[in-house]
């Protein structure tokens, strides 16, 4: 079998137009979505994240603001500004990049977000709501893979589905989001022994590990949609995820690949979130 590769940068394309239509529409209420992204030191990778979701957001016609504080700013004056634009009626959505530096207390940033305005989905409010199935600000790469399952027409009820990776931003919430669909869902870690006994058995495989080549052929089951979430720089520079791709695709019925798979999918549903905050600002939407 021959894998079909799925195209992250046309699923994004056809969500990225209807929020265009959506930011169209709130433009009958004099409000124009607008997103603040803040950034503390000069991690690179960040700030590539960061000059992607600034990018995205204009092309699409919403509003962006790009706070960066040095590395060595205090939590204090960052937990200032947020207060800000949690008061803020132009501000819909608030982003803070991670990782922040060692010395801050992460829980504090994230919960002193307003949960109105929590379009990253982190604040404990917004992870009770997903885990208990009335999501409003989804975390944005795996709703990013829920967008392409649901593009791809893949079934998710039913089916067996193995996430590798249990982290906050990916795994656990990615596994929350297909039980809530019904799928019978298995999480793996590093810790996970035999990782291949587990991810023999997917019919959907989700890959958020982080390690090169970690997903070979013999560990996939024939006909899987394979997702792979990673993001790994190779010493040459190549840019690869977590899934032997030439191997896998030989064997997967699906299979998305690094680069332009699941990347342009997370920073489209930020702007989803973010589009979604200012219909609820204005009241068309719950
Ligand atoms: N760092 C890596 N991924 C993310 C993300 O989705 N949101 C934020 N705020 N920081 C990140």
């Amino acid at each position: 079998m021959v894998a079909k590769i799925i195209d992250g940068k046309e699923v994004a394309a056809k969500v990225r137009e209807d929020c265009r239509q959506r930011v169209e529409a709130l433009g009958a209420f004099g409000t124009r979505p607008g997103l603040a992204v803040i950034i503390v030191g000069d991690n690179p990778a960040s700030k590539v994240y960061v000059a992607n979701k600034a990018k995205a957001c204009s092309e699409v016609g919403l509003n962006s603001k790009v706070h960066a504080f040095p590395a060595e700013t205090e939590e204090a004056e960052v937990l200032r500004l947020i207060d800000t634009l949690n008061h803020d009626p132009s501000i819909h959505g608030i982003l803070v990049q991670l990782p922040l530096p060692p010395n801050y207390n992460v829980r504090r940033i994230l919960e002193t977000i307003s949960r109105d305005k929590d379009v990253d989905g982190f604040h404990l409010y917004n992870v009770g709501a997903l885990a208990v199935g009335s999501s409003i600000f989804p975390p944005c790469t795996p709703y990013g893979v829920s967008k392409i399952l649901e593009h791809e027409h893949i079934e998710v009820a039913g089916q067996n589905v193995v996430v590798v990776g249990a982290s906050n931003i990916v795994g656990k919430p990615m596994a929350l989001m297909l039980m809530q669909k019904d799928a019978t869902v298995c999480i793996c870690h590093a810790k996970t022994r035999d990782l291949a006994q587990f991810t023999i058995l997917a019919d959907i495989l989700v890959v958020a590990a982080g390690r090169p080549n970690l997903i070979l052929p013999q560990m996939v089951k024939t006909g899987a949609a394979v997702i792979d979430v990673g993001i790994n720089r190779l010493p040459n520079g190549d840019l690869v995820g977590d899934v032997d791709f030439d191997g896998v695709s030989q064997k997967a019925s699906h299979i998305t690949p690094v680069p332009g798979g699941v990347g342009p999918m997370t920073v489209t549903m930020l702007i989803e979130n973010t589009v979604q905050a200012a219909e609820r600002f204005v009241g068309i939407k719950g």
